[in-house]
């Protein structure tokens, strides 16, 4: 499978042929455009509105050992650009998950990207244990934006140690020819350090970027919005924070394979990240609002490459980080010729 095919249910117009393939640490995929944890489920709600085999790979929400209730309600605030949400990993659990979430992806042929959350390494490394040799499994992604009951409720994330253990725990549980990616917050300082150390516990490659912490007070209340108080904010309000921690994991890391997300809405928004450095990218709160907002970026993103002189999406990887293409002056004019008459300034004499 060469090249990109997007018909059908959204109803878009022909597509460039362009090759849309990517890698993502050696694991192939048809095409860079993926859904965010947490934004889809497990795919089989968004596959009445589009088949979820025709994207790169499909993200699941971040699964625990146990079946878990959530954070109290509300769990989601509205923000300009963007969505605070405290779901507090709702989900059901391992068990569940194996028998009728990630069945359903295998038995279609979805390249299914695992994502596990956990409380403490042990967690971490027995949800590894529980996947591995599973199929449909492509690729894990290590949620590490959670707290560490063992530490005081600390984000592994925003520790390189504490998020080197987690990986590291987790690489060791997983085949080797599952790309194991640690999933980053971009709630830290130096982003790179926490990358770097992610990367030398043994992480294949990384996600960019996790919900920025934020909150909201509702002014009739006047109480916090959310039951949770905190939330998690995304959508395209953080997409400059994200285009930028993309740009800074790469520039500091160049051969780590990046997936990039936060607040892409359209093609356009998607090939900031690929030419900032993110080899593929995920689509997450827009689907709330356009649940066929994944194929329709991956059409879009298509032809903005096309348009652009584009042939294969890899080319566009981390271009930004290259110099602009020189300036060629165009031919001196011929000696001799006359100088041009000066213009009259536009809307000059309105102004008088
Ligand atoms: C409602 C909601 C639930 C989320 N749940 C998870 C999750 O379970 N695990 C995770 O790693 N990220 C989770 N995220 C974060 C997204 O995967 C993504 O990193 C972030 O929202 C930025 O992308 P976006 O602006 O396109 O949504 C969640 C985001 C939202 C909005």
């Amino acid at each position: 499978m060469s090249e990109l095919t997007v018909r059908a249910a959204t109803g878009l117009s022909a597509h460039p042929t362009i090759d849309m393939r990517t890698r993502l640490a050696g694991a192939p995929f048809p095409n860079p455009v993926f859904t965010a944890s947490g934004c889809a489920a497990a795919g089989s709600e968004l596959n009445q509105f589009f088949d979820v085999t025709r994207l790169g790979g499909v993200v699941t929400k971040s699964i625990m050992m146990a079946p878990r209730s959530g954070r109290p309600t509300p769990r989601m605030a509205e923000t300009p650009s963007g969505m605070l949400n405290s779901i507090g990993l709702q989900g059901p659990g391992i068990e569940a998950f194996l028998d009728r979430d990630l069945s359903w992806l295998a038995e279609r042929g979805a390249r299914a990207v695992v994502s596990i959350a956990g409380g403490s390494v042990e967690d971490y490394a027995a949800l590894a244990r529980r996947l591995n040799g599973r199929p449909g499994l492509t690729m894990v992604e290590v949620n590490i934006s959670c707290p560490n009951v063992e530490d005081r409720g600390q984000v592994f994330a925003c520790d390189p140690h504490a998020a080197a253990a987690v990986v590291a725990a987790v690489r060791r549980a997983t085949a080797p020819e599952v790309p194991v990616f640690a999933k980053l917050s971009p709630d830290v300082t130096d982003i790179v350090s926490i990358a770097r150390a992610c990367v030398e516990a043994g992480a294949d490659g990384l996600s960019v970027i996790n919900t920025l912490l934020g909150m909201v007070i509702d002014t009739t209340t006047l109480r916090p919005a959310l039951g949770g108080i905190t939330g998690g904010l995304s959508g395209p309000a953080i997409r400059p924070v994200a285009v930028r921690c993309v740009w800074q994991v790469k520039q500091a890391l160049p051969d780590v394979p990046v997936l990039g997300m936060g607040g892409i809405r359209t093609g356009l928004d998607a090939l900031e990240f690929v030419l900032a450095g993110a080899d593929a990218v995920s689509v997450g709160t827009t689907v709330f609002g356009d649940p066929t907002a994944p194929i329709r970026v991956l059409h879009e993103l298509a032809h903005a490459l096309a348009e652009r002189g584009f042939e294969r999406f890899r080319d566009a990887v981390g271009l930004a980080h290259q110099p602009p293409a020189a300036y060629v002056p165009e031919e001196p004019d011929p000696v001799g010729d006359e100088p041009e008459a000066p213009r009259p300034a536009v809307g000059f004499e309105d102004e008088l």
